[in-house]
């Protein structure tokens, strides 16, 4: 496979995606996968896929979208999964190539700056992958472009992140526990990142402006067990390792780490149960049409 350079609009995020991103989704892809699967065929479901079409799956990752649209989509379709994550991409390879698929490809491009080389997907699809463009109209128009004149978009993104408890909780959880001159200052809600499409008045404009027509948003919301993981220690692992709190974790000494620990096991503590823990989620299942 290629590589990518770190540069660009996107460098940050080709950075991030190549380096902890990527590694901690690829080590949590069962959990991951098993979280995020019920958006993903929501997505599918609402975009209604046939056979023979030709799927473009923007931030594929590791392709598990990727490899149940290629099922769908049968032999006489494709698709094709673009990331800007080398490792997200190998390990997508290797569950196609093991599932024996072969209409699956797995292309390393930023879906903003690289030309995308076909022009006529039926479908542009994305299970949380969309969000962080540094310039999401530039890259949406990229999407547009690839377009066959009747194709649609559609994906999940989050909501915003007041509108997320089952991720906010943690950094809420954790934040007390630092030193003053370690508290973050607020982040913008606009900024490329998992939240960045949360404004639906934002994302509709975002989306008109690339051309798309025929804008929908389902408020999706459904209940999950976060990180697709059963244990509540497992959970807390996933949390300080891996969530939004585990930057601010790091910068803690041992003892306040363990103090830390315990606020975000009692933060989540009306949520466990035998099956993990099980929170309410938000997100947007948006399809659009090009035209
Ligand atoms: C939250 S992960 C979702 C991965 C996958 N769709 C899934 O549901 O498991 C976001 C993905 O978007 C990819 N990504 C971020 N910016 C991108 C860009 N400019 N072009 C292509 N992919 C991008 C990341 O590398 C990462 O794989």
């Amino acid at each position: 496979m290629k590589h990518i350079e770190a540069t660009g609009p996107n460098a940050d995020q080709i950075e991030f995606w190549n380096d902890a991103g990527g590694k901690n989704f690829v080590r949590h892809q069962a959990g991951l996968d098993a979280m995020l699967g019920v958006f993903g065929n929501r997505a599918m479901e609402k975009a209604g896929i046939k056979s023979g079409d030709v799927i473009l799956d923007i931030g594929c990752g590791c392709g598990d979208t990727s490899i149940e649209m290629a099922r769908r989509v049968g032999p006489t379709g494709e698709v094709v999964g673009v990331d800007i994550s080398q490792m997200m991409l190998a390990r997508a390879e290797h569950v196609a190539q093991r599932a024996e698929l072969t209409n699956a490809f797995f292309e390393l491009a930023d879906v903003e700056t690289d030309p995308l080389h076909r022009d006529s997907f039926d479908l542009a699809y994305s299970r949380f992958g969309i969000m962080f463009f540094a310039d999401p109209v530039a890259a949406l128009r990229n999407v547009h472009k690839v377009l066959h004149e009747n194709g649609k978009l559609a994906f999940a993104c989050w909501q915003t992140l007041a509108e997320s408890p089952w991720i906010a909780l943690q950094a809420q959880a954790v934040v007390p526990f630092l030193a003053e001159e370690d508290c973050p200052p607020p982040a913008d809600p606009d900024a490329p990142g998992p939240f960045s499409f949360g404004d639906p008045v934002r994302l509709r404009q975002t989306l008109t402006d690339a051309g798309f027509t025929n804008i929908e948003m389902e408020d999706f919301g459904p209940e999950v067990a976060l990180f697709g993981l059963k244990n509540i220690e497992d959970v807390l692992d996933f949390a300080l390792e891996v969530g939004p709190a585990a930057t601010f974790f790091e910068l803690m000494d041992e003892p306040t780490q363990a103090k830390a620990r315990e606020a975000v096991r009692e933060a989540y503590q009306p949520y466990i149960t035998d099956d993990g823990v099980i929170m309410k989620t938000s997100a947007w299942i948006v399809t659009a049409d090009k035209a």
